[in-house]
């Protein structure tokens, strides 16, 4: 074993880090993502190519970092050196640990603005701003992505948060908060989906959507969105669960916790999605209507229900609280490597990173209004920035851990971090050598037009 535990800490029990781990995968991928872009995608085919990447791709994968995590018990960069080293392979792997890091802060100055745009949303609910009305509900959400000022500022507040919470060590607070927080955000999801029952024929509308596939809705884009939508809602590729990883005890099952983590978030992104598309049917809207969905339906259904006002406040609160728990592992991995190679203390850390990463959510911020004719490849800043970290940056960085995790590490240190069966072991080999590497390698040929 390299390191027997990570100079920044350890989690206190198993729990406390399925706990937290959940709270980094279950996020605004599950809650805000994933309804719109299965919604652009038109539904139930990009359902099913979604499920069966976490199975096939993201499960195998969240358990290759995972172990390389534990082994290395440094920041991603470190560890992927530390391990390099000890498999007599090339140093310039620890790239790929850069690479990450690179991704968390480019995701982190997006994620920021619209868990901001949450914020101002508990401050709508807080003050009545919604209503049954469709229309004035959408015309509540232009307004706010068209005011510079208040996207830049609730982006503030939030990068704020995340930062403090971070300089205090992911482990003491985060434990406690996410163990309130998930069963609550699950118990207004299924209120939601209880309302969403209360629409009648739209209701069974948005459950066909969901899930009766019809393949012809989908290309390889679609697919590549589908798979990089696994690794961003599970928080792969990019080092987050690596460095969680790292604090992990030596005798807690990675197999075991990967599938709870997985699952956990599987079923709060199916219950988004049913409680979102019944309002979209029932309320004439466009499944395709973007990054504003959540935004244009859940505040009818709080505008229309009985104690709404008090449930659109609490929704949009554990909205924030579940995008925190996120942002909070997309910035651990850079704070963790500037602690352990610049000398840094984490609130140095915390700060400086935390600048860079609201500078450029500032020009994200603009991107939805004064800027939104600036593009870079075709795309606003948003879009570009979304679409080069969950459809290129991070399928490339879970590539690279399966292949490093199946090819690169000897297989006996592989075993004994999983400590699994025989049978179970190779299953996990097929999968980490063969199945993920080669499906991410196929789907980006084929959106490449290779074939
Ligand atoms: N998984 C988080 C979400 O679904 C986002 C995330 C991506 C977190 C990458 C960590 C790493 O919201």
């Amino acid at each position: 074993m390299a390191n027997t535990k990570s100079i920044h800490g350890e989690w206190s029990s198993r729990f406390a880090y399925i706990l937290a781990a959940t709270g980094s995968a279950v996020g605004l991928g599950n809650i805000w993502k994933f309804p719109y872009i299965t919604g652009e995608n038109g539904g139930g085919a990009f359902v099913l190519v979604y499920l069966g990447c976490v199975v096939a791709i993201g499960i195998p994968i969240m358990m290759a970092e995972t172990l390389m995590g534990r082994r290395g018990r440094q920041s991603p960069i470190n560890t992927l050196g530390t391990l390099a080293t000890e498999a007599g392979a090339n140093k310039n792997w620890h790239y790929l640990g850069w690479m990450g890091v690179i991704a968390g802060i480019l995701i982190l100055s997006y994620y920021s603005v619209i868990a901001g745009w949450a914020i101002a949303y508990v401050f709508k609910a807080i003050f009545g701003g919604f209503s049954s009305d469709s229309v004035v509900i959408k015309q509540v959400f232009d307004d706010l992505i068209a005011n510079p000022k208040q996207l830049v500022f609730w982006h503030t507040v939030f990068m704020v948060a995340t930062m403090s919470v971070v300089m205090r060590g992911v482990k003491g607070g985060l434990e406690k908060a996410v163990q309130f927080l998930m069963p609550a955000l699950l118990a207004l999801l299924v209120l939601l989906v209880g309302y969403a029952m209360t629409t009648g024929d739209a209701y069974f509308q948005g459950l066909s959507f969901l899930f009766s596939p019809d393949f012809s809705e989908i290309d390889s884009d679609a697919v590549l969105t589908a798979m990089g939508h696994a690794f961003f809602t599970l928080g792969l590729g990019m080092g987050a669960i690596m460095v969680y990883g790292s604090y992990l005890p030596s005798n807690v099952s990675i197999t075991r916790t990967s599938m709870y983590i997985a699952g956990a978030d599987t079923i709060v992104a199916l219950l988004a999605g049913i409680a979102i598309f019944p309002l979209v049917f029932a309320n004439g809207l466009e499944p395709g209507s973007g990054p504003g969905l959540i935004f244009q339906t859940l505040p009818i259904a709080f505008g229309n229900m009985t104690g709404g006002w008090l449930f659109g406040v609490l929704f949009f609160v554990l909205l924030v609280f579940a995008a925190l728990t996120s942002s909070i592992s997309l910035v651990e991995p850079v704070v963790a490597w500037m602690v352990e190679n610049k000398g840094f203390s984490r609130v140095k850390a915390s700060v400086i990173s935390g600048f860079v990463i609201w500078l450029l959510g500032v020009c994200v911020a603009l991107s939805f209004n004064i800027w939104s004719e600036f593009k870079i490849f075709d795309k606003t800043i948003f879009n570009f920035l979304d679409d080069l970290t969950a459809k290129v940056m991070l399928p490339i960085g879970g590539f690279c851990i399966a292949v490093f995790a199946g090819w690169i590490m000897q297989q006996k240190h592989v075993r004994e971090e999983l400590d699994l069966p025989d049978a179970q072991f190779e299953i996990w080999r097929f999968l980490a050598c063969y199945v993920a590497p080669g499906s991410v390698f196929i789907v980006f040929l084929h959106v490449l037009g290779v074939f």
